[in-house]
């Protein structure tokens, strides 16, 4: 009994590096927003009795430890006799994983993480963690069809998870999507969310939260849905189409169509302001667009020129798809 039992142990702890170490060294990049709470992953499923694992920030300063199946955490250790208090109350260790939580995260805890685990698992870990507060306004109109970009490259075995404005979880990349809403679609190959036909009730804060192995990304987009207008003018009469914007240049790429033609497009990466008029000959010298707004006038307007105008506008955080049914009445 006891030499299987020893027999096995042993083969345990070859495999698992003690004698023949397999130690593991990543880097991990980390972007969140102030306010967040964000969890630095030791990935070990179960730490075992003779880990140790140190946190320090750059300067060796150690802020949390595991020794011996005792958890520390050191809210305050004193740097030059002066007690620090930046992470009082705010650090959580998983007795579990190791893994370790910094709530309501701010700009004083930016800064380079390093765990060291040594024992039955042998991980060196580099966490660069920046805090921002950059909150994406997308503003919109009712019925409008807005996408959220992840803005990066999604791989294998990457945890996307998208959070809506009440705070709950929306859309999940790995597992089925538990929605009320059902105008809500995540793109299994992007992350992206779109949400189609956005109600008014839907404004607010949305946010995404990206994990994998070298990198924990979060992003908030503050979504402003305004409400819908229609357009209906008499014959002669101007119409203007709005983009709503202030300032274009926040978009790279804005396109009206009428039905199926294109008609203008303004693209800021080839700096190029285009009416199509030829491609519609019914708007011959008609059409005018803002170079500020965006915006689209038709002048002397015809009973023909009534019809769903499309506005398409996007940059790398967002594509907003707007729908604006004009009328115009004869005399
Ligand atoms: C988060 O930290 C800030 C100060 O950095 C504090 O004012 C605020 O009350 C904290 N919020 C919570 C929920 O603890």
């Amino acid at each position: 009994m006891c030499l299987i039992s020893l027999f096995a142990t042993l083969v345990s702890l070859c495999s698992s590096g003690v004698f023949g170490a397999t130690e593991v060294s990543v880097s991990v990049s980390v972007s969140v927003m102030k306010g967040d709470s964000v969890t630095l992953h030791t990935n070990v499923s179960e730490l075992q009795s003779d880990d140790i694992i140190d946190w320090m920030r750059k300067d060796n300063l150690i802020i949390a430890e595991v020794k011996n199946n005792k958890y520390e955490i050191k809210n305050n250790t004193p740097t030059n006799g002066v007690p620090d208090r930046r992470f009082e109350g705010r650090l959580e260790l998983d007795h579990k994983t190791g893994s370790l939580t910094i709530k309501n995260i701010t700009s004083q805890h930016e800064g380079t993480y390093i765990l060291d685990i040594r024992g039955r698992h042998l991980i060196s870990k580099n966490f660069t963690v920046t805090v921002h507060d950059v909150v994406e306004l997308v503003s919109v109109t009712e019925g409008d069809s807005v996408t959220l970009h992840t803005d990066v490259k999604i791989q294998k075995d990457d945890v996307i998870q998208w959070f809506g404005n009440q705070g709950t979880l929306i859309a999940d990349l790995n597992s089925a999507a538990d929605s009320r809403w059902s105008n809500i679609h995540l793109n299994y190959e992007t992350g992206d969310l779109t949400i189609r036909n956005i109600r008014r009730d839907q404004s607010g804060v949305y946010k995404v939260e990206i994990n994998n192995t070298t990198m924990i990304l979060h992003r908030k987009f503050n979504i402003i849905v305004g409400a819908a207008k229609t357009v209906s003018v008499k014959e002669e009469e101007l119409v203007t189409l709005h983009t709503g914007l202030t300032d274009i240049q926040r978009f790279d790429l804005i396109l009206w169509k009428f039905e199926d033609h294109l008609i203008a497009e303004i693209n800021k990466g080839t700096n190029q302001f285009i009416v199509c008029e030829n491609a519609e000959v019914r708007f011959k010298g008609r059409l005018q667009v803002n170079e500020k707004t965006g915006s689209l006038t038709i002048s002397g307007s015809e009973t023909t020129d009534s019809g769903d105008y499309h506005l398409n506008m996007s940059n790398k955080m967002c594509t907003l798809h707007r729908i604006i049914s004009v009328t115009v009445k004869g005399e």
